[in-house]
């Protein structure tokens, strides 16, 4: 098993790969100042538990996604939604005005012209009063939306010319003891669906990859410092093929916070993007024990793709910058400070 690292310890880890970093890869960002334009950069903002029935705190992310968009001259290529893209009532399914309100407008294709790459969370996994899951299905099949959801599970390269990142998108919604009771509104993938799924991701993963960037994005967490705490099925089903195939990025939400976490000696940087909307949950694990990052707020992120490396960013209900990392295709991470 992983042990943890300390934000002090990773701190000083992060001094010598910068200054080894350095050497090949010019001025690296700081916190105070993290946006470096480049040409070639590939720009992605992602949000995570987000459709939430009160939309104040919605609101307020959306607002500064925007601002923070428009301030640093950032033209999105893609959107993240990180999942639980619906909690509550969504009557109507593909036709609930909650679409107009809660997605299209609420993220403008205005200030946000670009595919949104969507994965199902737990609350999206319930009957109400039909299944979210179709629904979600449902309207992305329409097209005539920048929502993107082909199936539960899916992959794609990015961008679509001289593709820079791999990112395999996955459902992690597992099932469990006790679920689905046949009273119950929530349901889980099926035992045969995680198992195809599985057998898929592999699959994937075998495949030869063009790219400098592994990416797997999904809604649950794999570790979380946050009352959902690290994940045993994910752990033994995913967590291994991550190492295997040094996958650079895990992005998920599920808890509502902010995170980054590091492992010695693993290869993927695990960051938490839950801060979109929903009534935001304590940390159950301080950054002091497990770190580096990780901080009940809400908020977004900003994910930036370069052949030399990825910065990525979160930001609070300002937009003001909390944490950052840089990546290399090579795994060296730099904390930015
Ligand atoms: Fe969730």
């Amino acid at each position: 098993m992983n042990s943890s690292i300390s934000r002090r310890s990773f701190l000083r880890q992060s001094f010598a790969f910068s200054a080894a970093a350095g050497l090949g890869l010019g001025a690296l960002p700081s916190l105070a100042k993290p946006h470096q334009k480049s040409a070639n950069a590939v720009e992605w903002l992602m949000v995570g538990d987000w459709g939430y029935e009160k939309f104040e705190g919605q609101k307020a992310v959306a607002a500064a996604m925007q601002n923070y968009a428009r301030e640093h001259s950032i033209k999105a290529d893609a959107l993240l939604m990180l999942g639980d893209n619906w909690y509550g009532d969504l009557t109507g399914g593909p036709d609930s005005p909650r679409w107009q309100t809660q997605f299209e407008q609420m993220y403008p294709k205005s200030s946000f012209d670009c595919p949104a790459y969507a994965v199902l969370g737990n609350h999206d996994y319930q009957r109400i009063p039909t299944s979210k899951v179709e629904a979600e299905l449902a309207y992305a099949k329409r097209g005539n939306t920048r929502w993107i959801m082909p199936s539960r599970w899916y992959s794609f390269e990015f961008p679509a010319k001289n593709p820079l990142a791999t990112v395999i998108a996955l459902d992690s919604n597992m099932p469990h003891p006790g679920t689905p009771r046949p009273d119950s509104v929530d349901f889980t993938l099926t035992p045969d669906e995680q198992a195809e799924q599985l057998r898929w991701f592999k699959a994937e993963l075998e495949k030869p990859r063009t790219t400098p960037y592994l990416i797997v994005i999904a809604h649950h967490p794999v570790y979380s410092n946050g009352p959902h705490g690290d994940h045993k099925t994910l752990i033994a089903d995913w967590d291994p093929l991550l190492r295997e195939h040094k996958a650079h990025l895990y992005l998920a939400g599920h808890d509502h916070d902010m995170q980054h976490l590091e492992f010695e000696g693993h290869p993927t940087s695990f960051a938490l993007s839950g801060g979109g909307g929903a009534d935001l949950y304590n940390l159950k694990i301080e950054e002091a024990q497990r770190g580096p990052y990780a901080a009940k707020v809400y908020g977004f992120s900003h994910l930036q793709i370069t052949p030399e490396k990825l910065t990525m960013l979160h930001m609070d209900q300002t937009g003001k910058t909390i944490h950052g990392f840089t990546k290399t295709p090579a795994g060296v991470v730099t904390i930015l400070s």
